[in-house]
């Protein structure tokens, strides 16, 4: 095998994983409610989150420091989480804290479990999974639609059974509305032909149709700031669907491992007032359902992609939104690289 095909399959077998360095939502903020510790998968990682005394979420390896028990089958003590086998107790931070069955227990005050920054918004939380080159958790700035009182937003968080890639090769290509979706109440308008344009972005870029705009999902917005990586796109409203203009997807994906994901995405109406009172109740009575039956269109199309389909795809023009996104992926993937050779030559030099 030459050596650029080996960067090539180290680059594409980390970005497959899950691309590190970003703030990314693994639970809606209600599963974090009920006092219970959660367990998550995240990027091939074992994790257990729960709400420390102040109701500030903590995440650690699910990984009892005694002998290895999952600390998910726990529970939360005082704000830290015991061990359901014999006890043993770790703080927010992974340090032993308790050793209840012997006291004095040299254990207790020893680090041992990595622990994970967390933070909520939108009725979400978020971790921040670190990369090689970027060890510590950038500020934590969500999209404006999650903080703003302009936005009515509605979280939604599911599980498919594909690699976190193909969502967001599903988002930077508005172009599958027009077939996938095409008998649906919000997408059935507009031409089934059209060129792409892609215009860059201080943070990521804009994939749009060249000659529809307004009608149907006709654009999507690639974020890839410092520290988060999601999704924008609007869906026009015929009349019956209430006050507040577009409707605003803002999504993200988030890796359990190379082959399954959470997407996670909130639904966005810029309405305020009697009128977002109108428009949260006509989502949840009228509108809901048909939402989650378009993204299982989503859902069955992206299972049905092979986790190597790859190697042999054909992109055509539409596809310029798929491809850079794929290149803003390996450039991170690379500055992970880099750093981690970094890291490597300097261990053997002072060895
Ligand atoms: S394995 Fe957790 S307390 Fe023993
Ligand atoms: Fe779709």
């Amino acid at each position: 095998m030459q050596a650029s095909e080996n960067v090539r399959d180290r680059v594409d077998d980390y970005i497959s994983r899950g691309v590190r360095g970003f703030w990314t939502p693994v639970a809606t903020s209600v599963q974090l409610k009920t006092g219970k510790p959660l367990a998550r998968k995240i990027m091939g990682e074992n994790l257990v989150m729960w709400r420390d005394g102040a109701g500030k979420v903590r995440c650690v390896e699910d990984f009892c420091p005694h002998r290895g028990a999952k600390l998910s089958l726990g529970n939360v003590q005082d704000g830290n989480i015991a061990c359901w086998y014999h006890g043993v107790t770790v703080d927010g931070t992974g340090t032993v804290v308790r050793v209840p069955a012997m006291p004095d227990c040299a254990l207790e005050g020893r680090k041992a479990l990595t622990s994970y920054e967390c933070a909520e918004a939108g009725g979400a939380v978020f971790l921040y999974m670190p990369s090689a080159d970027r060890p510590e958790a950038p500020a934590f700035v969500p999209p404006v639609e999650l903080t703003s009182d302009e936005w009515q937003v509605f979280p939604c968080m599911t599980n498919w059974d594909c690699s976190y890639r193909f969502s967001l090769d599903n988002a930077a290509d508005p172009m599958h509305a027009s077939y996938l979706h095409a008998s649906s109440f919000t997408l059935a308008y507009g031409s089934k032909q059209d060129t792409m344009k892609l215009e860059k972005r201080e943070h990521g870029f804009q994939i749009e149709r060249v000659s529809q705009q307004g009608v149907n999902f006709d654009y999507t917005e690639v974020v890839m700031e410092e520290g988060m990586m999601y999704f924008r796109l609007d869906i026009p409203y015929p009349d019956g669907a209430g006050p507040g203009g577009p409707f605003r997807i803002v999504g993200f994906a988030t890796p359990i491992d190379e082959h399954t994901h959470h997407s996670f995405f909130w639904r966005c109406r810029n309405v305020q007032g009697v009128s977002a009172e109108s428009w949260r109740f006509l989502y949840r009575a009228f509108l809901e359902d048909r939402h989650w039956h378009v993204l299982e269109q989503d859902r069955t199309m992206l299972e049905s992609i092979p986790d190597d389909a790859r190697r042999r795809e054909m992109l055509y023009q539409h596809d310029i939104g798929v491809s850079r996104l794929r290149q803003m992926l390996v450039r991170r993937a690379k500055e992970h690289f880099k750093a981690l050779d970094a890291q490597d030559a300097a261990g053997k030099q002072s060895a």
